[in-house]
């Protein structure tokens, strides 16, 4: 094993641009271009180590571009990769993204290793409800079920009837209300992802009052203002604040607006969600102007090439779970994952 400290660069060596020639083409459009020799090392030792570990890479869409293109294996928004980490056949996990992912794949994935670069890669949403909040809520609401975002902790999942994400949100709504035979559901803890989800449906929320940190910093004038400079079109995800959605010409989850894009194909875009998602759907339609707003989720931004070679080279830092906290979390992630990708677009 390589005594390197953490903030040793691994070393250039010769033939490593030509080894890497498609990617360095797709970074140099992505990020300025003085960053991709800087990159190329890491990115080169971190697949050493993946292929000797057998690991598998997996990078959300918010992650930056030179480990989003570099070095994941499978990328994409909660849901895919909540999915994939159900699926996959490696036994470790290498999780690109914030704390609730890694513990939606632990659950999902019980005897695989599951590590995250940095485990103070957090979520303003999972750490504004606590399951003894959860419990309180039913308490008030008695019968009424309860449907968690997977932004959420394995604890808070616990004790939940669902979980969803911004992708299926509205689906597993509708679907637990009419398994329970109940015309309300508590929905928690994004308010605006709950206001919105609340436009789409008959069924009636009750919502919790967490936000995203990042979303929620958007505003109806910063839209308008971004509309009529660059005469663009406007698609938003569905935590930012209702005023904002109703300035954008689509709303949708992360991986919705991908595919709205790939439908539209409008000539100029600006994508009112966090700035690296602009990036990487940039690298897939290089066609389309993105006006970028660059909005970083602090969260997302704290895994880097550094922390992800460190983590699989000292196995560190592990996600650990209950077994019994796993168990019920399982059969709320069950029943989104039943659910599935249903979207609208
Ligand atoms: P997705 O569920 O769309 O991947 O989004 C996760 C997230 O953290 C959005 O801010
Ligand atoms: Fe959480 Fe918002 Fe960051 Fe997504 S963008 S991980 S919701 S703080």
């Amino acid at each position: 094993m390589s005594a390197l400290p953490e903030t040793a660069v691994p070393r250039w060596r010769d033939g490593l641009e030509q080894d890497y020639a498609p990617l360095v083409e797709t970074l140099e459009r992505l990020i300025p271009c003085m960053e991709v020799p800087l990159h190329l090392p890491w990115i080169d030792a971190i697949n050493a180590l993946k292929k000797e570990r057998g690991a598998v890479i997996m990078a959300h869409s918010y992650q930056s571009p030179e480990i989003f293109h570099g070095v994941a294996d499978i990328t994409g928004d909660s849901l895919a990769l909540a999915q994939a980490a159900a699926d996959c056949d490696s036994d470790l996990i290498v999780l690109c993204g914030v704390h609730f992912m890694a513990e939606s794949a632990k659950i999902l994935a019980p005897h695989k290793t599951v590590l995250l670069p940095d485990l103070e890669a957090g979520c303003s949403l999972a750490s504004s409800i606590t399951a003894a909040d959860v419990r309180a809520l039913r308490a008030a609401h008695p019968g009424v079920p309860v449907v968690s975002y997977a932004n959420t902790s394995a604890e808070v999942k616990a004790e939940s009837d669902a979980c969803c994400t911004s992708a299926n949100a509205v689906q597993v709504v509708e679907a637990i209300a009419e398994e329970t035979g109940s015309d309300r559901v508590i929905f928690l803890p994004d308010r605006y992802l709950g206001s919105w989800v609340a436009t789409q449906t008959e069924v009636e929320l009750v919502l919790w009052n967490g936000s995203c940190e990042v979303h929620e910093t958007f505003t109806a004038q910063q839209v308008r203002h971004t509309r009529e400079r660059f005469d663009t079109r406007v698609v938003a995800h569905p935590e930012c604040p209702p005023e904002v959605l109703a300035e954008a010409d689509f709303v949708g989850s992360t991986s919705a607006m991908g595919r709205w894009l790939a439908k539209e194909r409008p000539g100029r875009v600006a994508m009112i969600t966090e700035c690296s998602m602009a990036d990487n759907l940039r690298g897939q339609f290089p066609e389309i102007e993105f006006i970028k707003p660059c909005n970083l989720c602090p969260h997302m931004k704290r895994i880097t090439l550094p922390n992800i070679h460190a983590c699989l080279r000292d196995m560190r830092h592990e996600i650990h779970i209950a077994p019994d906290v796993i168990e019920r979390a399982r059969a709320a992630l069950d029943r989104m994952l039943a659910v599935g990708r249903r979207e609208r677009v």
